[in-house]
């Protein structure tokens, strides 16, 4: 997830480029660049945020240009892998949002053709692509470049010489914003608004030309395409959410792409690169903080049906003052941020250790990235939000793969039972889509039980970590007193605390341990606590034993925390909200925990 901005018109591109980019840096900040069009093509870019690159830049003088704010996904957030890039002659300047994901074979070919790059970037490809097919004009070279793209992308594209920016997208943002007698281009109309309300939205396959008072659209057979500008009522605090009231809800409903993403140019084929081609390991470690440490244990189940790997999970700041010595061969870091004080230190020990060390991290060149063998990313984009949401379902997809590719060396899954597992992984978009469209009735719950001060979360299985994060994002985001459980421990304990006052959620999906959930909801029922049930679609036995239900579509159990957390994000999201927390930055904890 990055941000792209365009301008051509009479004024000076390059203060308006850096105003409308300052609007999209919460979509990515580690690095930022900028091309402008004068009597040559000036390029600049730096590593850091875009106020870094603004103090840095030289004038530039020209009324067209693009300019990009990055957030890594292929290659570290330096300088060099920051956008533009321009071709071999840097004759023309391209930026990107998205992933290509047969850049490989692409930049073989094109290194083979003489091409040469200057980074290790999925986007820098476009570029000499591009080149590659200049001959005439540029809105042909780039439909031409275009077709031999797969993966997903928003392109903006200026040449030396030209009066126009041509743009082009496939499952990424793109908009053009229409002013007087000067155009924008943008990979949402945050940027824009301070300019213009008058927006045309590009729709996937279509390539767009836009000079200072024309816009043409083609779609993907080169038909011209008649559309009429949208008028944008938002103003722009509410664009920057994306219309969004808050950050959380927003990365709540960023979920089916953030998984579309994590997934992209990893499960295309079944021979895709292995993460550890050399070692087959006889058991697994996942130390982690918080959410991770949720995912983490979700990561248990996952890897011990899918590898029948034995695997233990522990919290960071356990794992690094204990003193067993070199207990597992592979040792699993699960951290959004990559700086969690106390994973950092666990990842240190457990190299000193002699484990093989492998971080599932979201932000590229983020610390742990540097102490580990090998990193798994995940491709969230940035979240703002405290509460960890998209960051924690794109841990579970790593984790699926992580698990696959352990299995697959370890010989437990066959390539048919990889494909299924693929087929699982690639409907999960889908399954949180639907969980989404439910939002409504989630948030009448959230009406309903918004006054208790106790709430217990009880699953079983792979969904009794799900009761715990269920449980965390509660207590953290709403203030109310959340507890998760595995439903089995209910009677050694916590059932003394349940009454009426205490509703209970229960994740009680048709698995093998549906029989003793009912069972255990009964007990609650039996104390006079509500229930508010977690089931599959067409379950009408749960309601019978629940006050309310929530359905999701039915998945196999082993990919049911999927669909099942994103319920519980949006509901602990509506408690919250009906309690008037400030959802975003709840108090006294921080977004990155940088201390022990
Ligand atoms: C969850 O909503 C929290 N923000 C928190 O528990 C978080 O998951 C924890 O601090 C670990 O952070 P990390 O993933 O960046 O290491």
């Amino acid at each position: 997830m990055c941000g792209i901005v365009g301008y051509v018109g009479p004024r000076r591109a390059q203060p308006i480029l850096i105003d409308c980019l300052k609007r999209l840096e919460y979509r990515g900040y580690d690095s930022a660049g900028i091309a402008v069009v004068g009597k040559s093509l000036q390029l600049f870019k730096s590593e850091g945020e875009i106020s870094v690159l603004e103090g840095k830049m030289p004038e530039m003088e020209g009324s067209l240009g693009i300019a990009h704010t990055r957030w890594a996904t292929q290659g570290k957030p330096t300088t060099e892998n920051a956008h533009p890039f321009a071709d071999c002659s840097n004759m023309l300047a391209i930026v990107h949002n998205g992933i290509i994901s047969n850049f490989m074979d692409l930049r073989d070919a094109l290194k083979a053709d003489g091409h040469v790059f200057s980074s290790e970037t999925d986007t820098e490809v476009f570029a000499h692509l591009v080149e590659s097919e200049l001959e005439g004009d540029l809105l042909g070279a780039v439909q031409r470049a275009v077709a031999k793209v797969e993966g997903t992308y928003a392109f903006a594209v200026v040449a030396q010489g030209g009066d126009e920016i041509v743009a082009t997208r496939r499952e990424s943002p793109l908009v053009i914003g229409l002013g007087n007698g000067e155009n924008f281009v943008a990979s949402d109309v945050t940027a824009l608004l301070k300019h213009t309300n008058r927006m045309l939205y590009i729709e996937d396959g279509e390539v767009v030309r836009v000079t200072k008072d024309s816009v043409r659209i083609l779609d993907s057979s080169g038909k011209d395409v008649r559309r009429e500008p949208q008028k944008v009522a938002w103003n722009i605090e509410d664009a920057e959410k994306g219309g969004y009231p808050h950050f959380m809800l927003k990365e709540i409903y960023e979920q089916p792409s953030a998984i579309h993403d994590s997934l992209l140019g990893r499960v295309e084929s079944l021979d895709t690169e292995p993460f550890f081609s050399d070692s087959t390991f006889s058991n697994v470690k996942i130390v982690a903080c918080g959410t991770s440490y949720h995912a983490g244990l979700v990561g248990k189940y996952i890897i011990e049906e899918l590898a029948k790997i034995p695997t233990t999970v522990q919290i960071s700041s356990e794992y690094r003052y204990s003193s067993v010595s070199r207990e597992s061969p592979l040792m699993v870091l699960v951290t959004q941020s990559g700086e969690t004080l106390d994973t950092m230190a666990a990842a240190r020990e457990a190299r000193k250790r002699g484990n093989k060390t492998v971080a599932i991290a979201n932000v590229m060149g983020s610390a742990i990235t540097r102490e580990v063998d090998h990193v798994i990313y995940t491709r969230a984009g940035p979240e703002i939000g405290v509460a960890a949401t998209k960051t924690f379902v794109t841990q579970l997809v790593a984790l699926y793969l992580l698990a696959m590719d352990l299995g697959a060396q370890n010989r437990t899954l066959s390539a048919l039972a990889r494909r299924a597992i693929i087929g699982q992984l690639r409907s999960l978009p889908r399954a949180v889509q639907d969980v989404l469209n439910k939002a409504q009735e989630i948030e009448a719950l959230a009406k309903k039980y918004h006054g208790a001060r106790d709430m217990f979360f009880i699953g079983r299985n792979v969904n009794y970590p799900v009761a715990l994060e269920g449980a965390l994002k509660t207590k953290e985001i709403s203030y109310i007193h959340g507890e998760g459980y595995p439903a089995g421990e209910l009677k050694h304990g916590p059932l003394a605390l349940i009454s009426k006052d205490s509703p209970v959620v229960a994740i009680a999906i048709k698995d093998h341990t549906y029989d003793k959930m009912l069972g255990n909801i009964s007990e609650v029922s039996a104390r006079g606590s509500p229930v508010i049930a977690i089931g599959f679609e067409g379950d009408t036995e749960l309601a019978k034993f629940a006050d309310d239900v929530i359905y999701i579509r039915e998945i196999p159990p082993l990919f049911s925390p999927v669909p099942v957390i994103v319920a519980l994000q949006l509901f602990s999201y509506y408690l919250a909200r009906e309690r008037g927390c400030p959802i975003d930055k709840p108090r006294n904890i921080a977004k990155t925990v940088t201390v022990d």
